[in-house]
This record gives C-alpha cells, sequence and structure tokens, in this order.
C-alpha cells in the first residue's frame, strides 16, 4: 500500500473540520509553492446540497507550472450519466478550455496533470437526490531538472543521489553525444524503478520509467522502457547519439541506476579501412563486428554524377548480411529518380532488389539471404543531399551455432554459455529421436533480453527463444520465451524438439542452459501414468 493515501486521508479530515474556506461554492486561488490545496464539494464528506452550482478556478505558483490533481477515494455523486451531478475540470482558466472530463457515480476520477498553469472546476447538482461529494488535492507540478548533455569520451551516469532514493517528478533527458558519429556503449550495472507491481497487464512501467532511444527524444530509433528491476544491461547506439529520458510520479521512489558508458571509434572496428569515404569496392567481413561504409564525405555534403558499387561478402556460405542505416540520412529528392541507395540481395546487380531509397527517411533493417549484398549508390547532376552511413555485420546463422542432438541425454546452451550471447544469432538446436521416444527438456537458467513494450499477440519482438514440438515452424508451437520467463519443463511426444535463438544487434545477456533427455515412449496413454 503507499502510505501516501492514509497520509492523504487524514490531513483531509482535518481540513475539513478546521478550514471553512475549501467549503465554500466559489473562489479563485493562487496555490503556494511547496504547499497543498484542496477544493471540495461543500459539506464534504457529508451530503452535498441541491442546486449547486459552483466554479474554482485555481493557479500554478509560477506561470510555468503546471498543477497535480489527485482525488479523494471517497467519491460519490448521485447520478450515473453525469446530466444531473457533476464535477467537470477544464484544462484552462475559463470554460472554453478544453474538458479533462465530466465525472460523477462512484468511479474516482484518475490523477492528472495539467497542461498549463490554470485549471477550472465546475460543480453542478440538481435539485434532488445527493451523495457525499468529492475531495480533490491539488499542488504545483514541480518537475525535478536533472538534464543534462555529455560529451566526454566516457563518464558515468546515475539518477540524481544515487544510491539513495531518486526525487520524484522527475523529466529529464540525458544525452551523450559521440564525435564523428561513433558509437556509445551504455553498460548499466545497478537497476532499480519503481515497476508495475502486478505485472501485468499493460500499462507496462505505469509509474517511474527510463526511456533509451539510438538518435535524439522521440525522433531516434527506440530502444525501449524499463522499470522494476529489468536492467537494460547493455545498450550500443550507433547513431552517434544516445539519449535517455527518465520520468517519475508522485510516490514510491526507488534507488535508480548508475551506469558508464564510452565512445567506441568506429575507425578502430573497421576491418576494411578503406571502405569508408570510397565510392565502393569489394569488402570481406572477417569478424562478427559492425563495420560501416559510408557515402563518400558523409555527413557532409555528397558529390554530383556519382556511381558507387560495394559488395560485401561475408567468409561462410551459410552466413547472411545485416545492415542498418544510421538514422540521419539524406539524398535529395522523393521519387528515387535521382539520387537514390539501392540494396540488391547478391553479389551482382542481377540479384533480387532488397529496396530502393531516397528521402529523409532511413531505410529500414535489412538482412541478405546469402552471404552476399550488393550495396548501390547513384546521384545525378545536382542537389546534392549529406548522404548515409550504413553499418554491415555478419548475421550468424547455420553452423556457426545450430546444433544436432541425438545422444540420449546432453545440454543445450546458448553460445558461450554463461558469458553474454552474441548479437544477430540465428541458431536452429534439434534433438533427434525416434518416433517411439519422449524428449523432455527441462531448463536449470533462462535469461534473454526482454521486451518490455511488446503488444498483445507480438511478444518477444527482440531476443526470442521457439520451441517446437516436431521441425522449426513445422511442428506443434509450444511457446516463445524472451527476459526471465521460461517453460521450466517442455516435452515432445513425435521424436523431434527444435528451439530457435533469434538475437538482435542490440543487448543481450546470458541466454540459457537446458538439460534433456530422450526415454522410450510408455506403453499406458500418458494421462494414465503416474
Ligand atoms: C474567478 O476568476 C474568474 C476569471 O478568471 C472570474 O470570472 C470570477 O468572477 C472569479 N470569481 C471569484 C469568486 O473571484
Ligand atoms: C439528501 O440530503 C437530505 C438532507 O441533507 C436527506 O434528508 C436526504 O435523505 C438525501 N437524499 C439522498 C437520496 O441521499
Ligand atoms: C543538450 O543539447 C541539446 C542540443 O544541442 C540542447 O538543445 C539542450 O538544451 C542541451 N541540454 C542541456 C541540459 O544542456
Ligand atoms: C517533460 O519534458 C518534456 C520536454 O521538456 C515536455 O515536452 C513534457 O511535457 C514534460 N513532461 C512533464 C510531465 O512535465
Ligand atoms: C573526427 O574525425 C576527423 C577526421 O578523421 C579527425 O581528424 C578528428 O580528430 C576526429 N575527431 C574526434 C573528436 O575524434
Ligand atoms: C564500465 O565500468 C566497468 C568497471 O569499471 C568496465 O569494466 C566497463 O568496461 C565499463 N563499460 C563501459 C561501457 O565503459
Ligand atoms: C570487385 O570484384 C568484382 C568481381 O570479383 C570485380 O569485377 C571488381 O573489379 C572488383 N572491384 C573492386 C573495386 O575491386
Ligand atoms: C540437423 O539435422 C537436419 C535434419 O536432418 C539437417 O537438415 C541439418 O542440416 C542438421 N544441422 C546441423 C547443424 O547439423
Ligand atoms: C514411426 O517411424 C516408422 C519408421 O521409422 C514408421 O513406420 C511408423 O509409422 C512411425 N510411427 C508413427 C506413429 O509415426
Amino acid at each position: 500500500m503507499r502510505s501516501g493515501l492514509l497520509l492523504f486521508l487524514f490531513s483531509q479530515v482535518i481540513l475539513v473540520a478546521s478550514l471553512s474556506r475549501t467549503d465554500k461554492c466559489e473562489w479563485n486561488k493562487t496555490l503556494e509553492t511547496d504547499a497543498v490545496s484542496f477544493v471540495t464539494s461543500p459539506g464534504f464528506p457529508w451530503t452535498y446540497r441541491p442546486s449547486q452550482d459552483c466554479t474554482w478556478v485555481i493557479t500554478a505558483p509560477k506561470p510555468d507550472q503546471r498543477i497535480l490533481v489527485v482525488f479523494n477515494p471517497l467519491f460519490h455523486l448521485y447520478d450515473t450519466d453525469c446530466k444531473h451531478d457533476y464535477v467537470e475540470i477544464y484544462d484552462g482558466g475559463d470554460e472554453l478550455s478544453p474538458t479533462i472530463g465530466k465525472f460523477c457515480g462512484r468511479v474516482v476520477p484518475p490523477k492528472f496533470i495539467s497542461s498549463g498553469n490554470q485549471l477550472l472546476i465546475k460543480f453542478v447538482t440538481d435539485n434532488e437526490d445527493n451523495g457525499s461529494g468529492f475531495s480533490m488535492k491539488l499542488e504545483g507540478y514541480k518537475t525535478f531538472e536533472c538534464s543534462r548533455n555529455f560529451t566526454a569520451p566516457q563518464g558515468v551516469i546515475t539518477t540524481p543521489f544515487f544510491p539513495e532514493k531518486y526525487p520524484n517528478y522527475m523529466n529529464c533527458t540525458l544525452t551523450i553525444f559521440a564525435p564523428n558519429m561513433s558509437d556509445i556503449v551504455l553498460e548499466f550495472d545497478r537497476f532499480n524503478m519503481e515497476g508495475n507491481p502486478w505485472q501485468k497487464p499493460v500499462p507496462v512501467c505505469p509509474h517511474d520509467w527510463l526511456d533509451i532511444w539510438d538518435g535524439l527524444p522521440e525522433v531516434g530509433i527506440f530502444i525501449g522502457r524499463y522499470c522494476g528491476k529489468t536492467s537494460p544491461d547493455q545498450v550500443i547506439a550507433y547513431s552517434g547519439i544516445l539519449s535517455m529520458t527518465i520520468t517519475t510520479d508522485d510516490a514510491t521512489a526507488e534507488e535508480g541506476f548508475s551506469a558508464n558508458y564510452t565512445i567506441r571509434d568506429k575507425r578502430h572496428s573497421l576491418v576494411d579501412e578503406d571502405a569508408v569515404d570510397k565510392c565502393g569496392g569489394n569488402i570481406s567481413l572477417k569478424t562478427d563486428r559492425v563495420n560501416y561504409l559510408t557515402s563518400p564525405g558523409y555527413p557532409l555534403e555528397y558529390l554530383p554524377s556519382q556511381q558507387c558499387i560495394w559488395v560485401i561478402k561475408a567468409p561462410e556460405l551459410v552466413q547472411k548480411i545485416r545492415i542498418n542505416f544510421n538514422p540521419f540520412f539524406h539524398l535529395e529528392g522523393t521519387g528515387c529518380n535521382h539520387d537514390y541507395v539501392e540494396v540488391y540481395d547478391g553479389g551482382d546487380e542481377l540479384s533480387p532488389t532488397l529496396g530502393k531509397f531516397c528521402g529523409v527517411a532511413a531505410p529500414p533493417q535489412i538482412t541478405s539471404s546469402s552471404n552476399q549484398l550488393l550495396i548501390k549508390f547513384v546521384t545525378d547532376d545536382e542537389n546534392q543531399g549529406f548522404g548515409f552511413s550504413v553499418g554491415y555485420e555478419v548475421f550468424m546463422t547455420g553452423p556457426d551455432c545450430s546444433r544436432n542432438f541425438t545422444a540420449p541425454q546432453g545440454v543445450i546452451e546458448t553460445p558461450g554459455f554463461p558469458k553474454k550471447y552474441p548479437n544477430n544469432l540465428d541458431c536452429t538446436f534439434m534433438i533427434l529421436a525416434s518416433n517411439t521416444s519422449v524428449i523432455e527438456v527441462e531448463f536449470k537458467s533462462f535469461n534473454m533480453q526482454a521486451d518490455p513494450t511488446a503488444l498483445q499477440g507480438v511478444l518477444c519482438r527482440l531476443d526470442r527463444l521457439d520451441i517446437w514440438d516436431g521441425l522449426p515452424k513445422v511442428g506443434r508451437h509450444l511457446g516463445r520465451y524472451c527476459g526471465q520467463e521460461f517453460p521450466h519443463r517442455v516435452t515432445s511426444h513425435s521424436g523431434i524438439l527444435s528451439m530457435t535463438v533469434i538475437t538482435d544487434n542490440r543487448v543481450s545477456k546470458e541466454g540459457f542452459s537446458a538439460n534433456y533427455a530422450i526415454r522410450k515412449k510408455s506403453l499406458l496413454p500418458d494421462h494414465k501414468r503416474k
């Protein structure tokens, strides 16, 4: 329980008893700094009078401040459709302002914050039936300012007062700017913000949360929303900017987080230094690290009349290539007739095209279907743009991590377990037995990147484990898992149990470890055993 509620109820009774002012049907008031104020229906908590028409105008202490309104849980207006008795709140100083809501019955209105520095509250009753009315607490909404920009090559970022509890009403933006659009690697070592005590259903993180973007807030690629004890662990931004916004409500604070970051020079991670600023080339990918190529001159204007062709090749035939464009993307034009970048699914221009891109919207992530990918950049003789930058990397698949298991028992683990699993995995594990066998898998530990903003029916969009009774995508689907939710024990009756592990290129965890055993099917039907 939130102890604030009891305190609120208590202070409420005292106020009603001692102050007649709150009882008046009409007054205008400017809130005092650091003090709360109340508006109540006349007579509260006893029955209100009939035929009332009260109006209150509340003003925040400062012009740039807003007003936080919290209703007392004792709420009763004798009406259900808000025609006769109701309280209506306008988001401004007069009745021309937009209305926030019209409330009646016994459903306590939610707490809210005005969008300006004034609120108008109207209370109307008819000439018959009556209820006990309402009481609302008002206070100036003072956001705790902690916005900061970071430009040093490395640093430590914590919530204010860490490891003491963070303040209420935080609304801060923390942004790391890297020179030359280098990668930013952010690692969290402690994380605890007020979570969702009910776990489900949504909304995720209803009270306090941290949002992270690769790029500027609300504009860049959204990496995720975090609260509770679900740490983002490690986050990599590829656009040269990493931003975080911290939002906290008026109650229950935790110790927050502590993280450190390093700006990693892209040039150091280049296999083929020549790919930067060159117009085309043949690139052999040797490692599973991200490498980059850019339009010549990027992020400054590119030259007219160019045609550059890059062919990227991964060493193993079974590997694929994944590319991610920097959100700062700018090619002149909208119809892609003049300047454009085109991506082909193979080593030459006869291969199928995966898209032709121009304008200012960066293309989506693209994965080739073989170990070669061609990027073609064409410009006409006028109106230049600032070009593009694209990160490319091996998308691991096949023998890199896939395995078949036929021994009567064994251990299945994510690559490198218990160290963090690699990014960009696409592995298949299959346990193959005869169709007269039962396969049992028991998970000992499980932790994969969670998908905190998952939608209904679209779970685990980032990293995930899928399990089938039978061949992958063919057999009966036994489940999809990520975060710290895992199946503990699964059983296959078809003689094959398969698992696929998919991971993205950002956050990685230690993965899972499971034991399996193959045993002969019992002669008795399943439900009669035991
Ligand atoms: C409150 O302010 C409004 C305009 O802001 C004014 O019309 C009204 O008369 C005032 N009421 C009182 C009781 O001062
Ligand atoms: C309304 O209030 C009056 C006096 O305060 C009381 O006598 C009456 O019973 C109330 N009616 C209802 C429906 O509560
Ligand atoms: C951080 O940088 C951005 C962009 O340059 C600027 O708009 C913002 O005011 C800066 N914030 C702080 C706290 O210095
Ligand atoms: C938080 O700050 C942002 C940007 O300054 C602003 O748009 C937003 O309305 C603020 N939110 C609250 C609840 O104050
Ligand atoms: C950015 O790149 C330029 C050109 O490669 C280099 O001269 C400069 O030192 C780099 N700046 C930083 C801060 O690394
Ligand atoms: C954060 O600090 C730890 C311990 O000092 C260090 O091992 C780690 O590399 C740092 N991470 C980053 C991204 O700087
Ligand atoms: C890239 O390889 C192709 C075919 O192997 C060759 O024709 C072409 O000249 C090479 N391009 C460069 C820039 O080396
Ligand atoms: C596992 O077995 C399947 C079916 O026999 C086969 O297609 C696949 O290539 C095998 N995978 C590995 C990694 O050996
Ligand atoms: C099991 O496999 C054998 C051949 O390997 C086949 O003859 C039999 O029909 C299969 N049984 C079932 C239930 O699928």
